[in-house]
């Protein structure tokens, strides 16, 4: 195995790796973040589920002392969505690498953390795997506990983490919205009332409200991107062509209409309507081919992408992400004022699009229920969300034993 040496700056290259960006760090390679010098739990996580190979340290569940994400966006975009061996093989390029910077940021050596977490679980088995061996070996080397996270678990924690860095936390009982590439799914937070310890340690129990039948909300953005030829991943890059429609939009898609549970999601019906509508519109045709030409090129901005886009292009694209986000936004307050909660959580790659933002603080202000997001760098996929999951199971004395195993379709609840 190979040992990350945070001692050794000239070793710390990798790819793509991006530190993240959050309170308390001060340079862009996070030469100087905080150390805290009391007695502190710092947790070293590692989330790989997927296609980011993440790596961060985090102190007591709330303090980030590095984080770093090694994106594979440039090893899949040509395929439009993410293929599940290139993911594998991009995590074993990427994860020695970034564990060393995220230590070197955190200015800590190995033996200097005391547990080390890992995703398990729901994801890409292959590269679950990935992580989740690297940090299992890690604990066993060294002879430090192993914590298992669940990743959606990770991204309910991402928002607390950002509120407690902020000196706020959300109230509970909550509903949270957790929005992304592969899960749309509301979930009842609580403290466990039955236990005692785990609620003192700040751990939650989960309950399923409701999920998406067919496609996740960010697997939709990505669909109709492709549809449109307008890169990978659709999210950011429909996010920045929907406010160019202007207000004079025609367009509009009607509201999703479910049978049974009210607030289960499906976005394969708005994606399908989409297609139909360039199918019936040949007049697109003729752009289309012109911004799969500029994609080749390399030409993937918004700025080099609007020129390329008609009137009708750009209001094709406010007018699904107004549906998706009408529904979305919708759903969470019907759940959470027929709950009772007394707050709402909004978490994952979906949650850093500016007008589901807009529409979700919008709605609280109307409502009275205050709503929670990370930083957007914290939205979408990140280890610091995973280390400070881990911590309350830390407290909690929650270990992994030497069978664990990552799980593509682990549930929370
Ligand atoms: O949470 P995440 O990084 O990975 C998963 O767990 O799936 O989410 C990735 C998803 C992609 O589908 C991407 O298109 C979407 O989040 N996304 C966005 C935005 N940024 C990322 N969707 C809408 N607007 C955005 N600004
Ligand atoms: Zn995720």
């Amino acid at each position: 195995m190979v040992l990350p040496d945070a001692k050794n700056p000239a070793d710390l290259g990798g790819g793509c790796v991006r530190p993240v960006c959050y309170h308390n760090q001060e340079g862009p390679h996070g030469q100087s973040a905080p150390r805290d010098t009391a007695l502190s739990t710092r947790i070293l996580g590692i989330e790989s589920s997927c296609d980011e190979t993440a790596a961060a340290v985090v102190s007591d569940g709330s303090q980030i002392l590095s984080s770093i994400v090694a994106s594979q966006v440039v090893t899949h975009r040509k395929y439009g969505g993410v293929v599940p061996e290139l993911a594998s093989r991009e995590h074993l390029r990427q994860i020695v690498p970034v564990v060393r910077q995220a230590l070197a940021q955190a200015r800590l050596t190995l033996r200097e953390i005391d547990a080390f977490a890992a995703t398990r679980g729901p994801g890409l088995v292959g590269s679950l795997l990935v992580g989740l061996t690297y940090a299992k070996t890690l604990a066993f080397a060294l002879e430090k506990p192993l914590i298992p996270v669940n990743h959606l678990e990770g991204h309910v924690h991402a928002v607390f983490l950002e509120a407690r860095q902020k000196g706020c936390e959300p109230a509970l009982p909550a509903v949270c919205l957790i929005v992304s590439g592969g899960h749309t799914v509301l979930y009842w937070l609580e403290r466990p009332a039955h236990a005692a310890s785990a609620s003192a340690c700040g751990e939650l129990s989960y309950r399923c409200l409701g999920q998406t039948r067919d496609d996740a909300a960010g697997e939709a953005y990505d669909k109709v991107a492709k549809l449109l030829a307008l890169g990978y991943p659709g999210g950011p890059i429909i996010d920045q062509l929907a406010k160019q429609a202007g207000d004079g939009h025609v367009l509009s898609f009607g509201d999703t209409k479910i049978r049974g549970n009210p607030f289960d999601f499906s976005f394969s019906g708005i994606k399908t309507a989409v297609l139909y509508f360039v199918r019936e519109h040949a007049e697109l045709a003729p752009e289309i081919r012109a911004r799969q030409e500029a994609l080749a090129r390399g030409m993937r901005q918004a700025e080099q992408l609007k020129p390329l886009c008609s009137k009708m292009t750009l209001d094709l694209v406010r007018a699904f992400q107004d549906a998706v986000v009408r529904d979305l936004v919708e759903r969470t307050f019907a759940a959470g004022e027929e709950t009772g909660a007394a707050s709402i959580l909004v978490s994952g790659g979906v949650a850093a699009n500016s007008e589901l933002r807009r529409q979700f603080e919008h709605r609280a202000r109307e409502c009275g229920l205050e709503t929670f997001f990370p930083s957007r760098a914290l939205s979408t996929d990140n280890a610091a969300m995973i280390a400070a999951a881990a911590y309350p199971k830390f407290l909690a004395g929650i270990r992994a034993g030497d069978s664990l195993d990552a799980e593509a379709s682990l549930p929370l609840a």
